[in-house]
C-alpha cells in the first residue's frame, strides 16, 4: 500500500499541475502544528518565486481546486502561502482497514531486495562481553530484523576478534602456570585432548593477567609476540589450544547472546580472512596500488577534497605482519567473493570512524570491492553512566554484560512486586522479558551515533518513553481483547473499524497509518530510533483514546466492535514493531 503521504502528495501534486503549476511543489509533509492541522504542503512559498506571484494566491488556487475532493476533511490556503490538509474520517477508515487485510499492515517489501552484510556484535575471544560490546549488538540485531522486514536479504556476520595477540598473551601466560601441558611438548605429535584444559571463567581470567603481565614484562610480551607469528604459521600445539579457546569461548558467547535476542547467521572469524590476505597483497602490489612507506606497506587515501587529515591505511607492517587493516580489507574480498553483497554495514564503535574511512578507501581504491557497492560505517557512541564518564562497575571496573542484565532484571522485579502479588517464578520471567526491552529499548531509543546515560531507573519505569511503558501499553491492549473476548464469545477477526468522529480515536487512527512510511523512513536511514518514536507515539495515543472511551462497557455494539477491530490493529503494528526492534512482551505484567 501507499503511504498516506504519498496519497496525498500524489493528490497536490495533482491540483498543482491542473492549475498551471509543477507538479514538484506538491510535496506533502507531516503537520508542524498539529493543533492546526494533520499534512501541511509548503509548495506554494517556493513555487512563489518561479512564478512571480504572491504565494498564498498560488496556495489559494490549488486549493480552489480540491474543494470537493473526498481525501479532504479540510484544506485550507493560510498566509503567507502554507496549505493546510486534515485527510477525511472515511478516508482514514478505509486505509485502517485496507492495512487490517494486509499481512505487513500496509507495508510493500522492495522489488528488488539487495543482498546486504551486517557486521555486528564484533565481541574478542577470550575477553568477557562487556557493555560496549552491548551496542553493537542491540543496534545491529535491529538493523538486520528491520532490513529483513523491508524485503532485503540480510546476513549477519557476528565477525569474531580471534586473531591478534590476545591469543598469544593466553597461550603464553597458559605456558608460564601449566609448562607440562602436552600442547607445548615441541616432540609431541600424537593426538591432543578433546577437553579443554581450562573453563571460561580461568580463561576470562587469564587474559587480563597476561595483558598486565605483560605491560611490566618485555621478555613475556616478546614471548606472547612470537607465540602469535607460530600459531599464526600453524603451530601445532598452539592451534589445538587455539580451537579450545574457540570452543569455550563461542559457547559463552552464544549464551549471552541469546539472552539478548540476538543472533547471527554467520560466526565468521578474523582468522577466516587470513587465506585471502597473501593473494589480496599480492595482487595490490602487482598493481601499484601500495608504497613502502618506513619499511611498512601502505596505500594512500588522502582526497583533494579532504577538510581532514587521512592518514595512508597501512596494510603490511615493517616486519611483514598484518594487522586489524589487512583483516578487514581481506573480510572484504571474503564477502565479495562468498556473497557478492550490494551493501556491506558495521555497525560499530564511532570512535573507530577514521579507521573504517581509511579500509573503504582502501578497498575501493584497489578494486577489491566494486563501485556499486556501499559499505556503510554505522558508528554508534558511548553508553555513559550517570556522571557522563564510559559505564563501568562501582569499583571501577568494566561492567559485565550479564551483570548489567541482571540488575536490570532486578530493577524491574522490585517495581512489578511494588503494587501487585505474581507468583515469584512467573515474576522472575516476566522480570527478564521486560528488562531485556527495557535495556534495548533505552538504547535504541537514542540517535545511535549520540552518547548516552545508562539510567537504570528511568529505563525501567513504567511511565514515559520507556521499554516497559510500550510493553505495559500492548499488555493493556491484550487485556482488553481477552475481556472482550471472555464477556461476547467473539474474537472479531474480521472486524470493521468505522470512523466515529471523537478525537482521540481519530489521532489513533492517524498514527496507527504511519506505519508504512515510519518502516520505510526508518530502514531507509538505518535508525531504529525512528521506530521507537513511532511506537511511542502510538502508544500515547492509544492510552489517551482508552481513558477517553469506555471500550468494554460501550453499550453502542457496532460502535465497540469497531474500536476493538482497531485496537486489534495496533496492537499488531505495536507487536511487529518491537520485534524489529529486537524485544517482545509478556501476557501480562
Ligand atoms: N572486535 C572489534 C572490537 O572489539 C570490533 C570488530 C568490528 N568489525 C570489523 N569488521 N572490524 O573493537
Amino acid at each position: 500500500m501507499k503511504s498516506i503521504l504519498n496519497i496525498i502528495t500524489e493528490e497536490i501534486s495533482g491540483a498543482f499541475e491542473a492549475k498551471g503549476y509543477d507538479r514538484s511543489y506538491g510535496k506533502v509533509t507531516l503537520s508542524n502544528r498539529p493543533d492546526l492541522c494533520q499534512y501541511q504542503c509548503n509548495g506554494a512559498l517556493a513555487a512563489a518565486k518561479e512564478y512571480k506571484k504572491a504565494p498564498i494566491m498560488i496556495a489559494e488556487d490549488v486549493v480552489s481546486s480540491l474543494k470537493d475532493n473526498k481525501l479532504f476533511n479540510k484544506v485550507e490556503a493560510i498566509k503567507p502561502g502554507f496549505i493546510n490538509i486534515d485527510v477525511s474520517n472515511d478516508f482514514l477508515a478505509d486505509y485502517l482497514n485496507d492495512m487490517n487485510k494486509d499481512e505487513k499492515h500496509g507495508f510493500e517489501e522492495v522489488d528488488n531486495p539487495k543482498t546486504i552484510v551486517i557486521d555486528y556484535g564484533g565481541p574478542n575471544v577470550a575477553k568477557p562481553l562487556h557493555v560496549g560490546h552491548l551496542r553493537s549488538a542491540v543496534i545491529g540485531e535491529s538493523l538486520k530484523r528491520l532490513a529483513r522486514f523491508v524485503g532485503h536479504e540480510v546476513i549477519g556476520d557476528v565477525h569474531l576478534g580471534d586473531w591478534g595477540l590476545q591469543m598469544g598473551l593466553i597461550i603464553t601466560e597458559l605456558k608460564k602456570r601449566q609448562p607440562e601441558l602436552v600442547y607445548f611438548d615441541e616432540e609431541y605429535d600424537g593426538e591432543y585432548p578433546e577437553e579443554a584444559p581450562f573453563t571460561i571463567s580461568e580463561l576470562e581470567e587469564i587474559y587480563p593477567a597476561a595483558n598486565e603481565y605483560s605491560k611490566e614484562n618485555p621478555e613475556f610480551k616478546e614471548e606472547a609476540k612470537q607465540t602469535t607469528f607460530l600459531l599464526q604459521n600453524g603451530h601445532r600445539g598452539y592451534t589445538a589450544l587455539w580451537n579450545h579457546i574457540l570452543n569455550v569461548s563461542i559457547a559463552d558467547l552464544k549464551r549471552n547472546y541469546d539472552n539478548l535476542d540476538v543472533s547471527f547467521d554467520l560466526w565468521k572469524k578474523e582468522s577466516d580472512a587470513q587465506k585471502y590476505i597473501p593473494d589480496m597483497v599480492k595482487y595490490m602490489k602487482e598493481n601499484n596500488y601500495t608504497r613502502i612507506s618506513d619499511g611498512a606497506l601502505v596505500i594512500d587515501v588522502k582526497e583533494e577534497t579532504d577538510t581532514r587529515e587521512i592518514p595512508p591505511c597501512m596494510v603490511l607492517k615493517s616486519d611483514g605482519a598484518t594487522l586489524y587493516n589487512t583483516t578487514d580489507l581481506a573480510t572484504i574480498v571474503e564477502r565479495e567473493k562468498l556473497f557478492d553483497p550490494d551493501r556491506i554495514i558495521y555497525v560499530v564503535d564511532k570512535r573507530q570512524e577514521l579507521y573504517f574511512e581509511q579500509v573503504f578507501r582502501a578497498a575501493k581504491k584497489t578494486k577489491i570491492i566494486g563501485d556499486d557497492v556501499e559499505l556503510i560505517f554505522q558508528g554508534f557512541g558511548t553508553m555513559n553512566g550517570k556522571d557522563g564518564k564510559p559505564f563501568k562497575t562501582r569499583d571501577g571496573g568494566v561492567m559485565r554484560l550479564e551483570y548489567l542484565i541482571e540488575s536490570i532484571n532486578e530493577e524491574v522485579y522490585s517495581k512489578m512486586m511494588e503494587n501487585r502479588t505474581i507468583p515469584e517464578e512467573e515474576a522472575r520471567e516476566i522480570a527478564k522479558i521486560v528488562g531485556l526491552a527495557a535495556l534495548k529499548y533505552g538504547d535504541l531509543s537514542n540517535q545511535a551515533s549520540k552518547d548516552y546515560i545508562f539510567d537504570i531507573d528511568r529505563f525501567t519505569s513504567f511511565e514515559g518513553n520507556t521499554g516497559p511503558y510500550i510493553l505495559y501499553t500492548i499488555v493493556r491492549i491484550k487485556s482488553i481483547l481477552k475481556n472482550y473476548e471472555k464477556i461476547t464469545g467473539s474474537s472479531l477477526k474480521n472486524g470493521v473499524i468505522r470512523p466515529y468522529d471523537i478525537e482521540s480515536q481519530i489521532n489513533l487512527m492517524l498514527e496507527a497509518s504511519k506505519f508504512n512510511e515510519t518502516i520505510a523512513n526508518a530502514y531507509e536511514e538505518l535508525a531504529p530510533h525512528k521506530l521507537c518514536k513511532y511506537v511511542y507515539d502510538l502508544s500515547n495515543a492509544f492510552n489517551t483514546f482508552y481513558h477517553e472511551n469506555k471500550i468494554i462497557a460501550e453499550e453502542d455494539k457496532e460502535k465497540q466492535e469497531s474500536w476493538i477491530a482497531l485496537i486489534k490493529l495496533v496492537l499488531e503494528i505495536l507487536e511487529t514493531s518491537i520485534n524489529i526492534l529486537g524485544f517482545k512482551a509478556p501476557e501480562r505484567m
